[in-house]
């Protein structure tokens, strides 16, 4: 296990940048989640941390080591990727056992580390079979056995599930979760899946083109965005957002574009005349209450109701517990918790609410 540091990290392909100073601190056995969307920079990020591409400026550490000058080899980090190409005319063993028959191990060795992760990802009853007689996901653990093997210092995945079906990559999340839990290694795991960064992550880092946006919990991340970028990338369905201002009058009212006012609670800097972004969450709305809403349509979960519905011009989305007998045209009277109420700028996208 240790601890990662990237220092102001820049990287520039030719004369274009794409990173321009990232600074992040992993600590020992954290598991770490870089998400953003496409393009944003991450799979760059990893790159550089496995030095599979140059630093152009600032500094990443293993440990309390720089590495910037130092060779993939030499820096104790197991990779997986998305297209984890496993060799294909040799064994699930072999290719588990790939970097250490490269290492010359013993056979013993060999057989010691092969054993345990076999066990711990469930392939013990796989070892001898080939990948092409093996489903996706099982492929996929054997990808991760690989980089268990080494027991390095950093577990760094890029996108590992997105090769997988929607209910696969559910249950390998999980697994890699636990696998996380069992061998403590600080792991750095890359993905544009919000959910996956949510549900396995001890720290999140959001990218947006190249700069952290914001680094946190996930529910830090998911209660209090710092800005209007993570606010609408975390979560969903995604926070709706009303364009207006603060009252002038009244610092527990906010009043929309198209005259709707609305409650919060903690108004902050929010400064009346100034164009300023409601932040509110599907699910920070109940039934019953002062704001009307004209329902578009309904979708029924099972567990909760979905309504996606006009409040004056803009289109928002609800969720409720409670199944209702309204459908589309219909009005719908709701409440927003003025708690749970997130104020931007609508020019620089910070947080301007408490
Ligand atoms: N070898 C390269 N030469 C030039 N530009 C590159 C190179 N590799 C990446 N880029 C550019 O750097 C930026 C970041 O790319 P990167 O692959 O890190 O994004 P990403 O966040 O991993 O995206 P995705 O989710 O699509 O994988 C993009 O604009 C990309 O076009
Ligand atoms: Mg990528």
């Amino acid at each position: 296990m240790a601890s990662v540091t990237f220092r102001d990290v820049r990287k520039a392909f030719g004369t274009v940048e794409v990173l321009h100073g990232v600074s992040i601190d992993i600590d020992e056995g954290q598991f770490v989640v870089l998400v953003g969307p496409s393009g944003c920079g991450k799979s760059t990020l990893l790159r550089m941390l496995a030095g599979l591409e140059h630093v152009s400026a600032g500094e990443i550490l293993i440990g309390d080591r720089v590495v910037n000058d130092l060779p993939p080899k030499d820096r104790d980090i197991a990779m997986v990727f998305q297209n984890y190409a496993l060799y294909p005319h040799i064994t699930v063993a072999q290719n588990m056992a790939f970097s250490l028959m490269l290492k010359r191990a013993s056979k013993q060795e060999i057989e010691d580390r092969v054993k345990p992760a076999a066990e711990i990802l469930g392939l013990t009853h796989l070892l001898d079979r080939y990948p092409r007689q093996l489903s996706g996901g099982q492929r996929q653990r054997v990808a991760m056995g690989r980089a268990i093997v080494r027991d390095p210092q950093v577990f760094l995945f890029d996108e590992p599930l997105s090769n997988l079906d929607a209910k696969l990559r559910v249950s390998m999340r999980t697994e890699i979760k636990n696998l996380h839990q069992r061998l403590k290694t600080t792991t750095v795991y890359v993905t544009h899946d919000q959910i996956e960064a949510m549900t396995m992550a001890d720290k999140i880092v959001v990218m947006h083109d190249g700069r952290v946006a914001q680094v946190g919990t996930p529910l830090e991340l998911y209660d209090r965005p710092d800005n209007l970028f993570v606010a609408g990338f975390i979560g969903s369905p995604a926070m709706n957002m009303l364009t207006g201002a603060a009252d002038p009058d009244d610092r527990t009212r906010f009043v929309t574009g198209d005259g709707f006012r609305l409650p919060i609670a903690r108004p902050g800097k929010a400064a009346p005349g100034r164009e300023t972004i409601y932040g509110v969450r599907p699910e920070s709305f109940r039934i019953g209450g002062d704001v009307k809403l004209l329902i578009e349509v309904v979708e029924p979960t099972g567990s909760e109701t979905h309504v996606v519905a006009r409040l004056g011009a803009t289109e928002v989305i609800c969720v409720f517990r409670e199944r209702i007998t309204e459908g589309p045209g219909d009005q719908l009277m709701v409440s927003i918790d003025p708690e749970a109420v997130h104020l931007f700028d609508a020019q620089t996208g910070a947080r301007v609410s408490d």
